[in-house]
């Protein structure tokens, strides 16, 4: 099998009608989201759901987000609290997934939320949003690439890699955010924890709550979000952070303006983002790494990137890229 690709700039309709006509089927899709790309798949239908796992070959089963149209549908399939409800309003459709209580009617499976009694939701920005709302149904999607892997941001990275496992990936041109979705939990005391970094900055919900985020310990907690696994997001390439400038024959990438001693040493060279802008260096960072990797040397230094706003989101990719391989 070899992916049919279609456009959703060049044809929409086209692209809807094929996506929903493999959902029906319980055949996963490849679908563009405005954080990275997607493998879709009814979240009530346990067959689709344990195709997502086999295309990505997941070794275990990790709970999925599931995907609503609008604040709306979610609300059939979850309670919210009214701080969870503030940030819905706040940041919906957007790169917020909050984890929830699931209504014991909502029909979503076990295998998207692995038995948990609360479950991962998102409402995405784009045409994510136009296919869930056609489908009627909320989509489970993690990012549709091979387990362990760079998460992808094109149509291309999901052809090259999943381009013989699925049936049709929706091209959407480049993911504007780049990293995957911020998630948050709000606890029944009313501390709210930042589970995974992600495109939108502790900061900015912060703001919005009035009140600091909680942020899980980075050693020794216990696994809740296994996105926070170590490795992941693993190139070929070893990885070295907060490399100051490139050593001979590495892959180097740099970010913002200052200029890079040694840049001759390196075999490959890109910078993530010349002005030293942190969301143009998140929509960059995973097609940098992949185009680094594929320069063939042995390790990616990456720059320093400051901890703060998105930089958060990208030194939690890059450690864990850089983390010691299973
Ligand atoms: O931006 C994104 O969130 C992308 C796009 C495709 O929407 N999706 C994505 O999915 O990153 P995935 O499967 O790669 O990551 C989902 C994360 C995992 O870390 C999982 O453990 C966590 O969400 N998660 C899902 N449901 C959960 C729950 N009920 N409790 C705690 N963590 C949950
Ligand atoms: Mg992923």
């Amino acid at each position: 099998m070899t992916a049919r690709l279609i456009s959703i700039l060049q044809a929409p309709k086209e692209a809807l009608d094929a996506a929903l006509a493999e959902l029906r089927a319980a055949r996963p899709i490849a679908m563009p989201t405005e954080t990275v790309y997607g493998l879709a798949a009814d979240a009530t239908d346990p067959a689709a759901i344990t195709r997502i796992y086999e295309v990505k070959g997941r070794p275990r089963f990790n709970p999925l987000i599931a995907h609503m149209a609008d604040l709306g549908m979610a609300r059939i399939h979850a309670r919210f609290d009214p701080l969870s409800e503030k940030l819905a309003h706040a940041f919906w459709p957007g790169p917020l997934t909050l984890i929830l209580p699931l209504r014991d009617d909502s029909g979503i499976h076990d295998l998207c939320t692995a038995g948990l009694d609360t479950v991962g939701v998102r409402v995405p920005q784009g045409f994510a949003g136009d296919i869930i709302r056609a489908f009627g149904k909320p989509l489970a999607a993690p990012s549709a690439n091979t387990s362990g892997a760079i998460s992808p941001t094109t149509a291309a990275h999901v052809s090259e890699d999943l381009g013989e496992k699925i049936s049709l990936v929706l091209d959407g041109g480049s993911a504007g955010v780049g990293v995957e979705s911020t998630i948050v939990k709000v606890e029944a005391d009313g501390r709210v924890r930042l589970l995974r970094p992600g495109g939108i900055a502790a900061e900015e919900i912060e703001a919005v709550l009035g009140r600091p985020l909680e942020r899980a310990e980075k050693a020794g907690a216990a696994i809740e979000a296994p996105g926070m696994l170590a490795s992941h997001y693993a190139p070929e390439a070893g990885m070295r952070l907060n490399a100051e400038a490139p050593l001979e024959g590495e892959a180097y990438l740099a970010f913002g303006p200052g200029a890079v001693t040694d840049r001759e040493k390196a075999a490959f060279f890109d910078n993530l983002s010349p002005s030293g802008d942190l969301a143009e260096a998140a929509s960059r960072l995973f097609a940098a790494m992949k185009a680094a990797d594929r320069s063939g040397a042995r390790v990616i230094a990456v720059a320093p990137i400051p901890d703060h706003g998105l930089g958060e989101a990208i030194n939690d990719r890059l450690s864990r890229a850089a983390a010691p391989r299973p």
